[in-house]
């Protein structure tokens, strides 16, 4: 099963400047939480965007990138998505985490999703593809609202029909 896991804001933003457009703590813990002891998948840009620009511990971690050269210490890397899909054919829980490229990317292999959604517009250089306007997904559960330093969001499953 691959999903893809992301933070949007209302209009689908995910990122800006190369940072996230949140930091909500209590997100940070449901991702850290949801993806444990699975496979997360992500851009190189992504990858610069972790502490110390260092693959996520307790997760097998994939990085793309097209770059020949491009290395990375605890991770493997994939140069496209043909080959992601080959490594991870066999395993059971698979998550896609960003960013903008390569939700884009790997979202015509998602099962499902797991967006949280926040209240509100900030200015965003990335977005997730919106999949309210994809006749392709269906939301299939939102949480109750969540409230963290006046942002509101919620937990909402999409799934492929
Ligand atoms: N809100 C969230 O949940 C969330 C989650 C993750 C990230 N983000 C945000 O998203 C932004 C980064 O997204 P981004 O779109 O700029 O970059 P990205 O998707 O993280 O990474 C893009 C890089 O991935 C590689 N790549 C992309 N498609 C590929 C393919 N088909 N085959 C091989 N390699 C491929 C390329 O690396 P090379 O240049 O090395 O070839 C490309 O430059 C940041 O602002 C970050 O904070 C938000």
């Amino acid at each position: 099963m691959i999903t893809a896991i992301a933070a949007v804001s209302e209009d689908w933003g995910i990122g800006k400047n190369n940072d996230l457009l949140f930091n909500i703590p209590e997100d940070k813990k449901f991702f850290r939480r949801t993806t444990l002891g699975h496979t997360v998948i992500m851009g190189r840009k992504t990858l610069q965007t972790m502490p110390n620009g260092k693959p996520l511990k307790d997760r097998s971690n994939i990085i793309l990138s097209r770059d020949v050269n491009f290395t990375c210490e605890g991770a493997d890397v994939c140069r496209s998505v043909e080959e992601v899909l080959e490594r991870v054919k066999d395993r059971e829980k698979v998550f896609v985490a960003g960013g903008g490229e390569i939700y884009r990317d790997m979202l015509p292999y998602c099962d499902n999703a797991v967006i949280t959604k926040v209240d509100g517009n900030p200015d965003a250089d990335v977005f997730f593809p919106n999949l309210d306007e994809d006749p392709e997904w269906l939301l299939m559960n939102t949480s109750d609202d969540h409230e963290f330093e006046g942002l509101t969001f919620r937990y909402c499953i999409y799934e492929k029909k």
